[in-house]
């Protein structure tokens, strides 16, 4: 049987199988079977729902230094931002009117957010929006950490793992991160009963096609809720900045596969797609992805963080955002709905 129907019939592929799946990236007939099996997949799982998740990107401070990155600590230019407990509530106030019952929690690593204020503003949303979902993502911490938070309510967890090959990893990020630490995160958050999201990016420097075959096999050993990939964007004020953009066709393909991999998989079509391409989430949709995240910040911190260059929706209102993708959504023949939209074993 070829790697296709292997996929398809399957689920489960070798990694020497999935570098041969991926050199089919440019095969059309390929391509198309593994978005109709994607789609049927999903629709099968998840009907015609599309899930929104409201972002609130609450600080731009981060003491890391990813070398991809926009808001590195290295990154003199950056103008830094953090959102108060009450700026984060009037996110969230205003997301439930319009319809939101996931909010995300994203930012930086920043110390300046101890456990206790975390805690803190976790358990006051959870408090104020018990039938809203909260998802968060802030990076890499203790075990203790992760379980604080569990315990004041948060529902899951956002943590790409970037990439899993070990150089790749090294070439990415400077000496004091390390990749075991991240994928250990990870397992922590799944054994502490979060839904876990994991992800990469498409066309980093220095990808590899078997580079990306490993990120496939580390997502199918850590069986994640929750993937997100989005293509590699440049950013000015980083060593990347002459480094060519991931491929968006490529990550519809690799969207195709992780649908059909993680058949339950909530998959977002990501804003990095459509920022390369105007209608690169209507696309994402139309190939397995099932969850859209658009912006729910204030207005006027939106273009502060600024994870690569030219990234959309930062001069738009939430609610003018919630109309726009609902009109987008529509218009490849899906609904947006206000739901938690949680992942589920079986429907
Ligand atoms: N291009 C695309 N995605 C990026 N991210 C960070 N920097 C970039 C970039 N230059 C992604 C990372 C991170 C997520 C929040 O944003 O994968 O996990
Ligand atoms: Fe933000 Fe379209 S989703 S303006």
């Amino acid at each position: 049987m070829n790697v296709v129907d292997r996929l398809i019939e399957e689920h489960v592929l070798r990694t020497a199988e999935y570098v041969e799946l991926l050199k089919l990236a440019d095969n059309q007939d390929v391509v198309a079977q593994l978005a109709d099996e994607a789609v049927r997949l999903r629709k099968k799982n998840y009907g015609n729902k599309v899930f929104t998740r409201g972002l609130i990107e609450f600080t731009n401070y981060c003491k890391n230094n990813c070398y991809y990155c926009g808001i590195r600590r290295g990154n003199q230019h950056a103008r830094r931002y953090r959102l108060t407990k009450d700026e984060i509530l009037a996110c969230c106030v205003n997301g439930y009117e319009l319809g939101f019952r996931t909010f995300v929690l994203q930012g930086g690593e920043d110390p300046f957010y101890t456990d206790e204020k975390m805690v803190d503003i976790i358990g006051t949303i959870k408090k104020k929006y018990p039938d809203c979902a909260l998802t968060l993502s802030i990076g890499e911490k203790s075990y203790e950490s992760y379980k604080a938070y569990k315990e004041a309510g948060a529902d899951r967890f956002l943590l790409r793992h970037e990439t899993a090959t070990e150089e790749h990893y090294r070439m990415l990020h400077p000496v004091e991160m390390s990749l075991d630490n991240r994928k250990k995160c990870l397992y922590e958050l799944k054994e502490l009963g979060y839904q876990v999201g994991a992800g990469f990016m498409v066309g980093s420097p220095g990808q590899t096609i078997d580079n990306l075959a490993e990120d496939l096999m580390f997502l199918q050993k850590l069986k994640p809720q929750m993937v997100g990939i989005g293509p590699f964007i440049p950013h000015h004020e980083t060593q990347f900045a002459a480094e060519p953009a991931g491929s968006v066709d490529m990550t519809l393909y690799l969207l195709s596969i992780i649908r059909i991999m993680l058949p339950h998989v909530l998959l977002p079509a990501t804003t990095a797609l459509g920022t390369l391409d105007p209608k690169g989430r209507e696309r994402g949709l139309s190939v397995g992805a099932n969850v859209v995240m658009p912006n729910l910040s204030p207005v006027k911190n939106r273009k502060q963080y600024e994870l690569y260059d030219n990234k959309i929706c930062t001069g738009e209102e939430a609610a003018e955002c919630r109309g726009c993708l609902g009109n987008r959504v529509a218009s490849v023949g899906y609904e947006l709905v206000n739901e938690r939209g949680d992942y589920v074993e079986s429907l």
